[in-house]
């Protein structure tokens, strides 16, 4: 029987996928055989609500000297993060000579804006090669993960932090306890951690059931969270939902009667309440809506393919490992996956081993229907794929509902 990792009360999986694959594993021909898989399976705890996976692969299994994802590889990802900078830099640096640290600065993406400007920082990223991307741009990068060790070492060697910011990060670390055991040491009394992950409430919705998997331990709430940080004397006191990464929601937390909450807290507090976001039963529905999904899309590509028509998938996401294997598309249904990233090209998707091909490969021979793997960039992809569009192409999408899009 698994544990809440944050409460420690028994948890019950309200979905089990079955063995996965890492998500991030694209492999070559000659790995098959030696494969990793675990179980995945997600469950909401009764107690303290915080819907998060029950059965765990080792972190350093994930983050390591080949890690597949380079943040850099979005362009919208990249204005988002400008703006991230800016918006911190604006609202939340004060004083002279402040500190700024990341958590999971991966190559740098982020971090670069401060660098440029002049503002003292360090980035924690235990993936060496997305690390070494970062230090080549003169990025300030410990190549570590972070936990209430790192963050007594960081303290020792660069004093009390002014911000520190996590993006895509916080949801990742399991062990949330050492996490923030390690803010609560670092942060200058009036400092602020600002993270921002894919938001439960947008998963709910969306069915967007694809974000469930290994690197993704936690599936936040505002109101899990608040439970959280009080057990360490701190509090959110602000919240903006974003865009990206197919609904993502930012937090800014402080200690404990230090700044003011604004309204914008306390008006998601009430939403989620009225969404059941604060209950035991908080996903209940969505495993019947995941098995619809796969089933409808699994249809589609069989009668496509009864059609002769050629299918292939866009950008390889860690994502679509879960949606693949669950509904058990493979390279019979899907003829390759396009992806830009130079690292993923020639090799295998996870669990299914779809090919994963260069983005030359699609533009030199458009197929029918392209599957919106990636559909967190959609509006970016479908910007850029005009020419696909009016030669007939047509993208499928599967969030929040099984479509072929014009
Ligand atoms: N912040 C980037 C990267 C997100 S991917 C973005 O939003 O695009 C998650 C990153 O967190 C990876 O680069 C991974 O190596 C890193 N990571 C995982 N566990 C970590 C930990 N305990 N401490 C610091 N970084 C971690
Ligand atoms: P992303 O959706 O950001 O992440 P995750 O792996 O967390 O699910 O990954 C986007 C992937 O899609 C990445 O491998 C790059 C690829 N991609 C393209 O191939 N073309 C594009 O135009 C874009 C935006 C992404």
């Amino acid at each position: 029987m698994a544990h809440c990792l944050i409460c420690g009360m028994q948890i019950d999986p309200f979905i089990t996928f079955g063995k996965m694959p890492i998500a991030n594993g694209f492999l070559s021909a000659d790995e098959f055989e030696k494969e990793f898989f675990y179980e995945l399976k997600a469950g909401c705890c009764s107690w303290c609500h915080m819907v998060q996976l029950t059965d765990h692969v080792d972190p350093s299994r994930l983050f390591h000297e080949n890690y597949a994802y380079f943040s850099s590889i979005s362009s919208s990802m990249a204005k988002h993060f400008e703006w991230f900078a800016d918006t911190v830099q604006r609202d939340y640096l004060r004083g002279r000579d402040p500190l700024v640290v990341e958590i999971g600065s991966n190559d740098g993406i982020l971090l670069q804006h401060f660098m440029q400007k002049g503002i003292r920082h360090v980035g924690i990223e235990p993936s060496a090669n997305v690390a070494q991307v970062a230090i080549e741009k003169g990025i300030h990068t410990v190549c570590r993960f972070f936990d209430e060790i790192t963050a007594g070492n960081l303290l020792k060697h660069h004093g009390p932090v002014d911000v520190l910011i996590g993006a895509n990060v916080f949801c990742h670390l399991p062990d949330m306890h050492s996490v923030m055991r390690g803010v609560q040491r670092l942060l200058k009394k009036d400092g602020y951690l600002i993270f921002e992950d894919p938001y439960l409430g947008d998963i709910i919705k969306k069915t967007s059931f694809d974000q469930i998997y290994d690197e993704h331990v936690f599936y936040f709430s505002l109101s899990a969270l608040s439970f959280l940080f009080s057990q360490y004397g701190m509090e959110v006191i602000d919240v903006a939902p974003q865009e990206v990464h197919g609904g993502s929601m930012r937090y800014v937390v402080g200690r404990k009667g230090i700044h003011t909450i604004k309204p914008e807290v306390y008006a998601l507090m009430a939403q989620e309440e009225s969404m059941g976001l604060t209950l035991a039963s908080a996903c209940d529905g969505l495993r019947e809506r995941i098995y619809e999904c796969c089933e409808q899309l699994r249809r589609l590509l069989q009668e496509l393919r009864q059609q002769g028509k050629r299918v292939v998938g866009y950008g390889a996401t860690s994502k679509s490992t879960t949606l693949l294997n669950f509904a058990d598309i493979g390279p019979d249904l899907i003829e390759y996956i396009s992806d830009t990233t130079p690292g993923k090209q020639g090799k295998y998707s996870p669990g299914m081993h779809i090919p994963i091909e260069s983005h030359q490969r699609f533009k030199e021979s458009y197929p029918d229907y392209a599957l919106l793997l990636a559909w967190n960039h959609g509006t970016e992809i479908m910007a850029n794929e005009q020419e696909f569009q009016r030669q007939g192409g047509k993208f499928i999408g599967y969030v929040p509902e099984v479509k072929i899009l014009g």
